[in-house]
């Protein structure tokens, strides 16, 4: 990462660990393998367990032979519909899944010969060993009475209805009247874009050990939303939700697929239940395939009218995007068009077909990361026609204030954003002319797109523990799925506190850890930061209060806000030589430890379930609109013969606020931007759409870049802090992979003339 500096002021007045680029503190742990993954977990008596997947998108299981299964040397049992116990009703359409209906969570698997998707599970097999597990599976005979069913989204898209809103964001907007000022713009252009279904291919595929012990169980699960899989587990198997422990310490990678539960969990705990022993299973790449959704399809339209000198007078942008018949998740296609430009008059409608498919889930950016393709597109192109530089284009048309509403921006960095960029990146060196610019046999191309995500805070509980010899203990049920969050929750603490970052240890990952709500959203670091600096506060007060009492104390007399923590202890801001250390006071107190702790805001306290975690995205969303932004920069090479595209050089600057961790933050942006890459030339799920089978389930077919595909891609972060959040951060997850594909697309027309509207940009379409 190039320079990248917190400038908050408390991280410096701490002369701290917020703003360096420490490495993880799991890294060696994880680079040694003593890391622990949730099939990794040793168990004596431990059984195995495949699936079966269905083989048909709708219809009945008409007959099941598991003879053959049954009989295979150490197969202990075949699970099906026909003797699986009875799971309770699942738990009610969830708020957490932003979805209309209940997600993968509501499907009925097991308890039912209904089949509703094409690799629905309609068996389980366990066995004392893998191989035995995975061999009786093959062995499962399933015959089906096949029922009609829709499963091509491009047959489908146009028989799409609008998308009702979600419990928290709008699925239209509209001021003015969009189409007739797009009719009289004197400058104008109206695009269809496509995008295909998505997978996220995690390195570690969703895997799941369950025991019980009686009533008791026990779940390690790759996760990135333990109080929502033990709360799941608890309603299904009808046992009280703190009788579930979830333990996910470790997840090899998650970007939204696995924020929902989904089968594999469930019916690993239903093996164990079944076999009395401790069931492991992990999916194969297939398996992650059949059973856990990903990104939805897009159709989208994006239309933009302008007056000659470049300001849009009108933008619409509507989508289509589908879920399953029994659930899924509506992506906000839309959403970051509503933020983006001033323009006159706007129209924006996401639309909604429901297919006979697995539920589709979030995914890294779900609707802005093809959203963005769309718009950005569409701008560049308006940008070309009107002869008029694209970045030129976009700051003609930054709003001051949000163009659909007037709310305020909380924060908005983007003219800086493009003005380091462009600096930077040395867009001044770019022909507008396509097709100018050449090194050799390669055409050249440079583009640019924004990106944007919405930034959010939610609630959770964590406390924190000062021990007598110094040391302090964080605990919170958080996620780290690769990313450096408990690292950065470390460093926070280190300094809010004026001790060493090696004197802080972060407890996370357990369901028996102070409940955090579901890493998902970019939400997490702003989240756990804001409890964990109001329970560093009440620690501060608690241990100065030990202080008062005491007569022999230096700080008998002073106030918290008179004093400063530093150097393992409090001491007066004006008077440095006056304080003590936190050993000297909690040992004069007789105190091995002393604890404090914030909650999730419980004056929310009626709220069900995950909702408890949102009061304050609530509240703050009425207020503010707030996002992380940046202005990414593509350079491409392109061959002319063969149509075959290099990345050849790439710059992200970013406005994420306060940069926590510019080592682990600046990493995250870049996988984000990589997994754009990957959007824009590569990624692509292929479903029969006779049959509605995903054909590429595994990464042999389904292309993600490697390393010889990606540059060295430059991460520039502003570092400015947002005054609405805690420390002034914004999430750094997602906002990465957004404006990626259409910095892409858009260097690709800079360097051949072509506009691709059709993702991903293969070959083929360049010819
Ligand atoms: Mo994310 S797609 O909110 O894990």
């Amino acid at each position: 990462m190039t320079q990248t500096r917190a400038r908050d002021a408390r991280s410096e007045a701490t002369g701290g660990a917020v703003g360096k680029p420490v490495d993880r503190l799991d890294g060696t742990a994880k680079t040694t393998g003593a890391a622990r993954y949730s099939a990794e977990y040793p168990y004596p008596n431990l059984a195995y367990a495949a699936l079966v997947y269905a083989t048909i998108s709708r219809g009945r299981i008409t007959q099941l032979d598991t003879s053959a299964a049954q009989a295979h040397p150490g197969v202990l049992t075949v699970i099906t519909h026909q003797n699986a116990p009875a799971m309770k009703p699942p738990p009610k359409p969830s708020t957490m899944d932003l979805s209309t209906r209940a997600s993968p969570i509501n499907v009925n698997y097991l308890n039912t010969d209904e089949v509703h998707w094409n690799g629905q599970p309609v068996a389980v097999v366990v066995a004392d060993t893998l191989e035995a597990a995975r061999h009786a599976a093959d062995l499962v005979r399933v015959t089906y009475e096949q029922m009609p069913a829709l499963v091509d989204f491009d047959a489908a898209k146009d028989t799409a209805v609008p998308q009702k809103g979600n419990a928290f964001l709008p699925a239209s907007g509209r001021k003015g009247d969009a189409q007739a000022a797009l009719l009289a713009a004197p400058m104008s252009v109206d695009m269809t874009f496509s995008t295909p279904t998505h997978h996220h291919n995690a390195i570690e595929p969703h895997a799941t050990t369950a025991a019980w012990d009686g009533d008791r169980l026990t779940v390690h699960d790759a996760t990135q939303n333990i109080d929502w899989t033990r709360t799941h587990l608890a309603l299904r198997f009808g046992i009280p939700a703190p009788d579930v422990r979830v333990i996910s310490l470790f997840v090899g990678g998650a970007f939204g697929g696995k924020a929902a539960v989904w089968p594999n969990t469930v019916l690993t705990v239903l093996a164990a239940r079944v076999t009395g022993r401790p069931v492991r299973m992990m999916l194969t790449r297939e398996g992650v395939y059949r059973i856990v959704g990903g990104r939805s399809a897009t159709a989208q339209r994006v239309a933009l009218g302008a007056t000659t000198d470049g300001s849009l007078t009108s933008l619409i942008h509507t989508s289509v995007a589908r879920i399953g018949r029994i659930g899924g998740m509506p992506d906000q296609v839309t959403y970051q068009s509503r933020h983006l430009y001033a323009a006159q008059n706007m129209l924006l409608q996401q639309n909604l077909v429901e297919l006979d498919l697995i539920p589709n889930t979030f995914m890294r950016a779900p609707g802005e990361a093809v959203g963005t393709f769309a718009v950005e597109s569409a701008v560049d192109e308006l940008a070309h026609r009107l002869a008029i530089d694209p970045i030129e284009l976009r700051m003609r048309n930054e709003p001051d204030t949000d163009p659909l509403d007037g709310k305020a921006f909380s924060h908005r960095r983007l003219r800086q954003a493009y003005e380091v960029g462009a600096q930077r990146f040395g867009w001044g060196r770019r022909n507008p002319e396509p097709g100018s610019m050449r090194d050799g046999k390669w055409l050249v191309g440079m583009g640019v797109a924004t990106a944007y995500h919405p930034a959010n805070q939610l609630s959770a509980s964590v406390t924190v523990r000062l021990s007598a010899d110094g040391t302090v203990l964080v605990r919170c049920g958080l996620h780290e799925m690769g990313m450096g969050a408990a690292t950065v929750q470390a460093q926070i603490a280190a300094d809010a506190l004026g001790v060493p970052l090696d004197a802080v240890r972060v407890d996370y990952g357990d369901s028996t850890l102070p409940v955090a709500p579901q890493a998902a959203a970019s939400t997490q670091t702003a989240t756990i930061a804001a409890s964990l600096l109001a329970a560093c506060d009440k620690l501060k007060a608690a241990v100065l209060s030990l202080a008062h009492h005491s007569p022999d104390s230096s700080l008998r007399r002073h106030r918290l806000a008179d004093l400063q923590a530093r150097d393992g202890g409090l001491y007066r801001t004006d008077q440095p030589a006056i304080g003590e250390t936190y050993a000297q006071i909690l040992t004069r107190a007789g105190r091995a430890d002393i604890e404090a702790g914030f909650g999730s805001d419980t004056r929310f306290g009626a709220m069900a379930g995950q909702m408890r975690f949102f009061a304050r995205y609530i509240r703050d969303s009425r207020r503010w609109v707030r996002a992380a932004s940046g202005a990414q920069f593509c350079e491409v090479r392109v061959d002319p013969d063969t149509g075959e595209v290099r990345v050849s050089r790439w710059l992200g600057v970013f406005d994420i606020g306060t940069v926590i961790n510019p080592k682990t933050a600046s990493s995250q942006l870049r996988g984000a931007i990589v997994m754009g890459i990957g959007m824009a030339l590569a990624e692509e799920t292929l479903i029969d759409p006779n049959t509605g089978r995903i054909m590429n389930a595994n990464l042999a077919d389904y292309h993600v870049p490697a390393h010889a595909d990606i540059p060295a891609i430059d991460i520039h972060c502003l570092g400015d802090p947002d005054p609405t959040t805690p420390l002034g951060v914004l999430g750094a997850g997602e906002v990465g992979i957004t404006g990626a594909a259409a910095a892409i697309a858009n260097a690709i027309h800079h360097a051949t003339g072509k506009r691709v509207t059709d993702l991903p940009i293969t070959l083929d379409k360049l010819l």
